[in-house]
């Protein structure tokens, strides 16, 4: 078959050769990280100044004194003070394949020899169609889900969502959120999102309904959360538009519900005609299978699912019925020609080499990280340590007391030490981990000890 030019630079042995050798070369450096490090006294102001620098260009600090050097191995980053740290926060959550993974910079070298830097809706390159026709047929797997629509953020994935929500239902518009809610940062997410600090200063606009998430001390949860969505539907009958829920709350607090919990509240939502939006945006990749809905066995009960972060991208995936009419969801990016390639090699490397299915590298990551807290909260770390647990690379912990003023000063104190998490929850404040999929037990063994020394420091 004839080949246009486009065919002959993918098929090119010298362009594949000349990947090769650039991750080769790079890998070379990348490979002399092998474990936490302190910072190189020489460099040290170097860093400062640039995180100073960054302060006054956006008006306010950095959480932690970070610049990456654009160095890094697996589970290790190297900052430009030339310190590694053990990073299991990965940008809160895009890096689930680490640091440098050959894979993905090859991925990205490809996607830089594009003739486009960015892609688009209105004219897309071939890795539009691979990545959304990839994501589609993963995530077809015990759900109803047919259509994907690329996006460049989870926010925008969202948004998408709702409008699609809505436009089927119309003139519907609530939306039921739970409490503890966490849906991104555009005025409507803000909104769906359950945190004050959040939306400060901005005015209700009270499109969100809310009812209460799973609470696993409670038997009655269910029933209550059930009650309380059976409540909205009778004082607004026919006005709401969808149910929107994590899986497994991120920002919230690292909280799992069964799939019990999701059953009752799932069918009425169906019988009813109210849509069912499942917010995958952190859960996507890290529960064991693609999605947390494939996971938890509630795929067939979902109208619609929004993805980003491991992604490299954003993406809201539907089913033939949510396909929105023309003209309702576009917007001119669709993705950069590198995250694209990019993502779909997340996507194969997750799904060729075992990782996910309930014997696989996400699921032994879980069990050894959550056994190495649950030992430390018996052990040594007594009384520093309470709840750990969370689903697949999502880990969390609530440290001492469970106040905000401990959560953070362990997290500062992790961070001296060589480690990266953050903070998630509410009352109590917990401390979580977002896990790169490709950690070797050693490395989860360092963590461990770096969270038992600074748990004692800040006793
Ligand atoms: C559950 C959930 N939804 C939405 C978002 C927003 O995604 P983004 O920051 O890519 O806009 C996040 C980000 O943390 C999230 O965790």
């Amino acid at each position: 078959m004839t080949e246009n030019l486009g065919q002959q630079i993918k098929k090119s042995k010298e362009v594949a050769e000349a990947i090769e050798n650039l991750v080769n070369k790079t890998m070379q450096y990348n490979n002399k990280i092998q474990s936490v490090a302190p910072a190189n006294p020489e460099l040290q102001t170097h860093m400062h100044k640039l995180a100073q620098e960054i302060d006054h260009v956006r008006g306010r600090p950095l959480f932690y004194e970070f610049i990456g050097s654009g160095a890094g191995n697996g589970p290790y980053v190297e900052l430009e003070d030339g310190s590694v740290k053990l990073d299991l926060i990965n940008g809160i959550g895009i890096n689930i394949l680490g640091h440098s993974h050959p894979r993905l910079i090859a991925a990205a070298l490809r996607g830089a020899l594009e003739d486009v830097t960015m892609q688009g809706n209105l004219e897309p390159n071939l890795q539009y169609l691979r990545v959304s026709k990839k994501l589609v047929d993963l995530a077809a797997k015990g759900t109803r889900l047919k259509h994907a629509w690329l996006t460049t953020c989870g926010t925008m994935a969202n948004e998408n969502a709702v409008k699609m929500a809505r436009q089927k239902n119309s003139p519907a518009k609530y939306i039921v959120a739970m409490k503890n809610a966490f849906a991104g940062r555009s005025t409507l997410m803000a909104e769906v999102t359950d945190n004050p600090a959040y939306k400060q200063g901005l005015p209700h606009f009270d499109d969100v309904l809310r009812v209460d998430y799973y609470n696993a001390k409670d038997s009655s949860s269910t029933d209550k959360t059930l009650r309380q969505l059976k409540e909205w539907v009778a004082k607004f009958p026919k006005d709401i538009a969808v149910f929107s829920f994590e899986p497994m709350q991120g920002e919230g607090g690292y909280r799992v519900a069964p799939r019990e919990f999701y059953l009752p509240l799932l069918d009425f939502c169906r019988e009813q005609g109210i849509a069912v939006w499942a917010d995958e945006v952190q859960t996507f990749c890290r529960t064991g299978e693609l999605l947390a809905i494939q996971t938890l066995d509630i795929g067939e009960k979902v109208d619609i699912v929004t993805v980003a972060k491991a992604l490299q991208n954003g993406a809201t995936l539907y089913t033939e019925e949510y396909n929105p009419q023309p003209g309702l969801i576009a917007g001119t990016f669709s993705g950069s020609s590198a995250a694209l390639e990019a993502g779909i090699a997340v996507l194969e490397e997750l799904s060729e080499n075992q990782y996910f299915g309930s014997g696989g590298k996400i699921s032994k990551i879980h069990q050894g990280f959550v056994e190495g807290l649950q030992a430390l909260a018996e052990g040594s770390c007594k009384g520093l340590i309470h709840e750990p647990g969370g689903l697949g690379l999502m880990i969390a912990f609530t440290p001492h007391d469970g106040s905000r003023e401990k959560m953070l000063a362990s997290l500062k104190t992790f961070y001296k030490n060589g480690l990266i998490a953050f903070g998630c929850g509410r009352d109590p404040y917990r401390i979580r981990f977002l896990v790169p999929a490709i950690i070797q037990e050693n490395q989860i063994q360092e963590a461990l000890s770096i969270i038992e020394k600074s748990l004692l420091e800040t006793k």
